[in-house]
């Protein structure tokens, strides 16, 4: 594809070689990502940054990584505090933000809202998640993590085995993820989840026509037993008409060391898009598991902040520009990555 001036709404817009163009520019981001080095590439470009639903690392990195790329972030958070609250359509606010900013990223409650609001906008619009369908930058950063963790065992995504578990059904992180593995080869995937939050089916198909192998499942620890990945999701509370029915999926499918130790191979790696529910009665990914070395959940969100550096960079049209606009820090920065 051609990356410059284009919105990102869906990770059905790569083929292979983009999603490798793009991850081949973030390792070049890693002197900046890393503290090392400053680049002034964006100098003077504006990021609009517009949040609708609650968002911690999404919207911090990807307002992290334009700033670090030398631009400047204005961000909008809640329908509470933005005109949409006055009755304003996503047209005309996609007409006026689009006026004040070089590129947007955008998350928002419905299903296909960024897509309208980037028809409507003058600028390049990354969907930062929109409702339950999909997630680009985040299933990115993730495919990104399983390349460099499979890398470490001389593997690569080709021949991957991965479990999904949890709420495949609301979870938008875990439905592009599945379109993005339609583009390799040979790729393993069980789905764990209650039967009322099973996978869509048509995402189960098209990695089924792709010559993938798919096994549906609601039994956790006879499914990671053979895996490379373990990827968890949280129950998507928001989804769901009421708490009470949110309760009747969480803490389901608990991965805690102990389960782990007795099921899974020594270097399946733990993935999860975070945020993990913490609380009590959920706990998909037990704090028992912070020591465990495959824990890679925090390796994912350092990685989010080089795919999303790059997504701009190649947004943009600077990926050529980004090292001669760039000095050493002046600060001491050891041992930080
Ligand atoms: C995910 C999301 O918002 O879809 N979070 C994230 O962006 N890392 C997953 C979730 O909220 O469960």
């Amino acid at each position: 594809m051609q990356f410059a001036g284009s919105h990102i709404l869906s990770v059905q817009q790569f083929e292979r070689g983009d999603v490798e163009r793009i991850f081949s520019v973030a390792d070049r981001m890693a002197p900046y990502a890393h503290r090392r080095r400053i680049t002034k590439v964006l100098d003077g470009a504006i990021l609009g940054s517009m949040f609708f639903e609650p968002s911690t690392r999404t919207r911090v990195s990807f307002g992290s990584a334009f700033n670090l790329l030398g631009g400047e972030v204005r961000e909008t958070t809640g329908f509470e505090n933005s005109a949409i609250a006055k009755g304003e359509s996503l047209y005309d606010t996609a007409r006026v933000l689009s006026g004040y900013s070089d590129v947007i990223v955008m998350r928002h409650p419905a299903e296909g809202s960024v897509r309208e609001f980037a028809a409507a906008s003058r600028v390049p619009v990354m969907n930062g998640g929109d409702g339950s369908n999909e997630h680009p930058s985040q299933a990115l950063l993730d495919l990104y993590t399983i390349q460099s963790e499979m890398a470490a065992s001389g593997r690569s995504i080709d021949q991957l085995r991965i479990a999904m578990v949890g709420d495949l059904r609301y979870g938008r992180t875990v439905h592009s993820l599945c379109k993005l593995l339609c583009l390799f080869s040979g790729v393993q995937v069980v789905l764990v989840s209650p039967r009322e939050l099973r996978m869509p089916a048509e995402i189960v198909e098209a990695l089924c026509n792709t010559g993938h192998q798919v096994l549906e499942s609601d039994a956790l620890e006879e499914s990671i037993a053979h895996v490379d990945i373990v990827y968890s999701t949280r129950i998507q509370e928001e989804r769901f008409s009421s708490q009470e029915e949110a309760d009747l999926y969480r803490g389901r499918f608990r991965l805690n060391q102990s389960i782990y130790t007795h099921n899974c191979e020594p270097n399946t790696v733990i993935m999860h898009p975070l945020p993990r529910d913490s609380r009590d009665h959920a706990r998909e990914l037990d704090d028992d598991l912070n020591d465990n070395p495959n824990l890679a959940i925090f390796r994912q969100t350092d990685n989010g902040v080089l795919v999303r550096m790059a997504l701009f960079a190649l947004i943009l049209d600077v990926v050529k520009q980004v090292d001669a606009h760039a000095r050493d820090v002046n600060w001491y920065t050891a041992g930080r990555f």
